[in-house]
């Protein structure tokens, strides 16, 4: 088993009869589905889920587990999701695909977040190991990417897989990846981002996590806030 699939399934066992459980993105989360989808098959598991994306929504239901759509909840019991970068103070940096809203949302929306990643994802700052995703609305593309320049960003939008124009997340945001001073921290940073006009979320999950479940060569290591 890897370190990934090891905290996926450590996450799993706070999974009770009768949660509405929020299910994240990525090769993390993917591990996370499996093992519901296993303890529903196996142990009568009774769980409601909600997708962050769509191909988490397809798998879930490839596994004939229950789901809701998200504008139908409004909480969740758990949410389960990897990270690109995970500071000490339990600071992520997510979202680089398409689907960093409703992984903002769930994660704000549930009464407990657990982040689940292997040793790779830690940092000792934000945006150390990648640029920080910033969805905006399409038309504002230009003024805020000036806005954001002027307070020391740097960046420009990210292109489709062709490179013939524009990714769009499943928001139909554009997305700007932008490095900043890495002298600042996430909360100012989290702040100076969040307070720029036209857009829509972006990448730190600030004040959000209340546990990170890390594994390094089959040790797992849980850390509460
Ligand atoms: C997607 C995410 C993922 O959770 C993050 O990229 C980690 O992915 P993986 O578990 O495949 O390493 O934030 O928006």
């Amino acid at each position: 088993m890897n370190d990934k699939q090891l905290v996926a399934l450590q996450a799993a066992k706070y999974v009770k009869n009768g949660m509405l459980v929020g299910l994240g993105t990525g090769s993390t989360a993917n591990y996370f589905i499996e093992e519901l989808a296993r303890r529903q098959r196996d142990e009568g598991l009774k769980i409601t889920t909600v997708a962050s994306s769509t191909i988490s929504a397809n798998m879930a239901q490839s596994l004939l587990l229950p789901i809701v759509a998200l504008e139908h909840i409004s909480y969740i019991d758990l949410y389960v999701d990897g990270a690109d970068e995970i500071t000490p103070e339990m600071t992520l940096l997510k979202g680089r695909g398409s689907d960093l809203v409703k992984e903002k949302l769930l994660a704000k929306a549930a009464t407990q977040f657990i982040a689940v990643a292997d040793e790779s994802k830690l940092v000792s700052t934000i945006g150390q190991n990648f640029v920080i995703p910033i969805e905006v609305i399409p038309f504002a593309w230009q003024l805020t990417k000036k806005n954001l320049q002027d307070a020391g960003g740097q960046g420009d939008l990210r292109p489709n897989a062709a490179k013939d124009g524009f990714w769009v997340t499943s928001h139909g945001s554009y997305v700007l990846d932008m490095n900043f001073d890495k002298s600042l921290d996430a909360k100012t940073l989290n702040a100076l981002i969040s307070d720029t006009p036209g857009v829509v979320e972006h990448g730190i999950f600030y004040g959000l996590t209340d546990a990170v479940f890390v594994a390094a060569n089959g040790v797992i290591t849980e850390r509460w806030a």
